[in-house]
């Protein structure tokens, strides 16, 4: 049994990411609210729930804004210290740029935009049993090809490393989770930019290191995409992605303190409404993502889309699989749908914009 106080928690969140795309929304990814948390609320208490008591977040941008929400980490029952590349040094660079900061001989490293169910303590006494140099998290995914593909064998050893391949030899992945021996994080070039995934791991393997995968079956997903992100932000709410950090009841819905809901207006699909917004009546949000100060007129049709703070959804507009900048103004019965991205404060207006398929 490994004890979960004698194991560092490594939190990474930074760089360009491939899969990261502009949301238009003014708050870092990792801080979007989240069924009414920070993004990064729900994986922290995740490791305090564990029994982990230190965490270092390694980031590469905007560490004050981290640093001002979890502050020293006591209101999580942690212990957090941060670090700051002065430049991207990729996910193997901002692992070890925090070698300094580590205390224990085992370290278990996360990518920060991963929800997850994975029973940490399970995934530490698997790598102490197996005497694992490095353990994996996995998980089996319907499209590998996003991810790092990891085919093992039947003894669960890793046998390669195959990150964003085109003809994935398996549709089993790196869940962005891995326990480490403090040397194989120690063996990790220092002061450039390294990537776990396309060099480090494949080093390690031919190497002859032992490489364990824990494959594993509750909820998972990387939220590094808007679609990603409202989904995971409408399972939290439903209650079927698990949070220690969520104390509200599970449902269709949740609304925020401070926020109106006019009469007839039809919220589902795990839709978040934030503090301070107003949902006029005959309003119908599907999974809608919803920040602080929105408003929202009568028979505005909002599915599956994030709306930024303080942003303004005219009556009958319809936005669907969108995301609405911080102070756009949409106007009257304008139509956006399918990906549509609206930058910070743009405005159009009454029916200004709408969507066919005619030629
Ligand atoms: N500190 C720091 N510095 N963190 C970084 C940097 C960097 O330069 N680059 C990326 N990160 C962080 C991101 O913020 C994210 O939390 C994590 O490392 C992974 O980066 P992504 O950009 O989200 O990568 P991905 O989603 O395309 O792929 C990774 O995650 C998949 C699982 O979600 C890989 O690890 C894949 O192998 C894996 O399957
Ligand atoms: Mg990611």
């Amino acid at each position: 049994m490994v004890n979960p106080a004698e194991v560092d928690a490594v939190v990474l969140v930074g760089g360009m990411g491939t899969r990261l795309r502009p949301l238009t929304l003014s708050a870092p990814k990792p801080m979007l609210p989240t069924a009414g948390l920070p993004f990064l609320t729900h994986l922290l208490s995740r490791i305090a729930d564990a029994g982990i008591e230190h965490v270092v977040m390694g980031t590469s941008y905007k560490a004050a804004v981290f640093e001002s929400e979890f502050g020293d980490g006591s209101k999580l029952g942690l212990q957090i210290d941060y670090v700051v590349e002065d430049e991207p040094l990729g996910t193997g660079g901002g692992i070890a740029n925090v070698v300094p900061k580590l205390r224990h001989d085992t370290a278990i490293v996360f990518n920060g935009d991963v929800l997850s169910g994975c029973d940490l303590g399970a995934l530490l006494d698997s790598h102490a049993t197996k005497d694992a140099d490095v353990t994996m998290h996995l998980v089996r995914v319907g499209d590998p090809r996003a991810f790092g593909c990891v085919p093992t064998d039947s003894e669960g050893l890793v046998t390669a490393f195959l990150e964003k391949a085109q003809d994935p030899p398996t549709d089993q992945i790196n869940a962005g989770c891995y326990v480490f021996k403090r040397p194989v994080i120690d063996r990790i070039p220092k002061g450039r930019a390294v990537s776990v995934e396309r060099e480090v791991f494949p080093g390690l393997l031919s190497d002859g290191l032992r490489v364990c995968g824990y494959v594993d079956s509750t909820y998972w997903r990387d939220m590094g995409t808007p679609e990603d992100f409202v989904r995971g932000s409408a399972d939290l709410v439903r209650g079927i992605a698990p949070s220690p950090a969520l104390t509200h009841q599970r449902g269709e819905k949740l609304v925020h303190d401070g926020a109106s809901v006019g009469p007839g207006a039809l919220l589902i699909g795990g839709t978040v409404v934030g503090r301070g917004a107003e949902v006029a009546g005959g309003a119908r949000l599907d999974g809608a993502v919803i920040f602080d100060g929105v408003t929202v007129g009568a028979g505005a049709v909002i599915e599956r889309s994030i709306i930024g703070f303080g942003a303004r959804i005219g009556p009958r507009a319809l936005i669907r699989d969108g995301v609405i900048g911080d102070g756009a103004d949409i106007g009257a019965r304008c139509e956006l749908l399918r990906g549509a991205r609206v930058w910070p404060g743009i405005t159009i207006p009454d029916g200004g914009i709408r969507f066919s398929t005619d030629v």
